[in-house]
């Protein structure tokens, strides 16, 4: 049978969201009840990461821990993946002394490739490309808070960068909209998000246009790990398209804001927004812990029943 992965958020379907939502639902209360669940003993989670990271690290390896299992963190620094070593080798090794992979890397082909080599599901912790768990968490909080996305329209403001590829792939499965503002320049790039309908998003030269009515604003830094060459310029750029109270009045009354953090208050958002009731951020961080269990729960024991 083919291995399950996790790579992009297109490679589940609706029906899978909702069965991982449910029981993200169930494992988050279990979790806030003291209740101990240890479905994953004895399984071994391997994280690589090639960037930076405070809240995948923590979510997976801290999640892994409470369902019974344990994490094992690699870096490109100190292991042979920083010294060449071919991925599809480093995927025949890991997967041989592991029950589930995940990776922070640069190009989304890395994690392809080692998928392709992995004897176990392998998950996108972030590539340059697309932050799947991210906007599992994000959509959950969004549910969470609100209800049910389907229908519902998304304001995007900033750079059409991992996220905002991962967004529209969310859009297109769960039946939503994306309003999306990019400064001239950093717009979408249409191999990025193919398969895509052209209904799923709209594109607005004004950010302020793209929150108007939007029942959830959200933004990301202006330089993403692996772009900072170009941060002067894009500082440049992107002062327009920074999130304010003006463009949350704009946006639907019940509007929320989220952001996958780390944020840079003054920048892509004020610290008026950031920090102003419309705000769910640390809802939307947290809730990395709880779809990430889901998830690994998923991936490794298939479907189960919710009591
Ligand atoms: N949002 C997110 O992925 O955070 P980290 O970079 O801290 O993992
Ligand atoms: N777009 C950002 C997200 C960080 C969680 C980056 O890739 O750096």
């Amino acid at each position: 049978m083919a291995i399950k992965h996790f790579l992009q958020f297109k490679d589940f379907t609706r029906e899978e969201f909702a069965y991982v939502f449910e029981r993200s639902r169930w494992i988050k209360n279990q979790f806030k009840s003291y209740e101990k669940y240890w479905p994953l003993v004895d399984r071994t989670l391997v994280m690589i990461f090639e960037k930076a990271s405070t809240r995948t690290r923590l979510s997976f390896e801290a999640g892994m821990h409470q369902l019974g299992g344990s994490a094992i963190y690699l870096n490109t620094r100190d292991s042979q993946l920083g010294r060449g070593e071919p991925v599809e080798d480093a995927a025949q090794v890991i997967s041989r002394m592991s029950d589930v992979v995940m990776i922070r890397t640069f190009e989304q082909e890395i994690i392809e490739r080692f998928a392709a080599n992995s004897r176990v599901p392998v998950i996108n912790g972030l590539t340059n490309e697309y932050h799947p768990c991210q906007i599992l968490a994000d959509i959950f909080t969004y549910t969470e808070h609100r209800g049910c996305i389907q229908g519902k329209t998304v304001a995007w403001v900033g750079d059409a960068n991992n996220m905002c590829n991962t967004w529209l792939q969310a859009a297109q499965v769960l039946d939503f909209k994306v309003h999306v503002s990019t400064p001239p320049g950093y717009e979408l790039q249409p191999e990025l998000i193919a398969g895509v309908d052209a209904q799923r998003f709209q594109i607005f030269a004004d950010p302020m246009d793209a929150c108007r009515g939007a029942d959830l604003v959200t933004t990301d830094v202006w330089t993403s790990m692996g772009f900072e060459a170009e941060n002067e310029a894009r500082i440049k750029a992107f002062a327009d398209w920074c999130v304010d109270g003006e463009m949350m009045r704009v946006a639907d009354p019940k509007a929320i804001f989220m952001h996958c953090l780390p944020a840079h208050r003054g920048e892509e958002v004020t610290g008026e927004v950031m920090d102003g009731p419309q705000s769910v951020v640390w809802d939307e961080a947290e809730n990395r812990l709880h779809v990430q269990k889901a998830l690994m729960e998923y991936l490794l024991l298939g479907r189960l029943e919710t009591k």
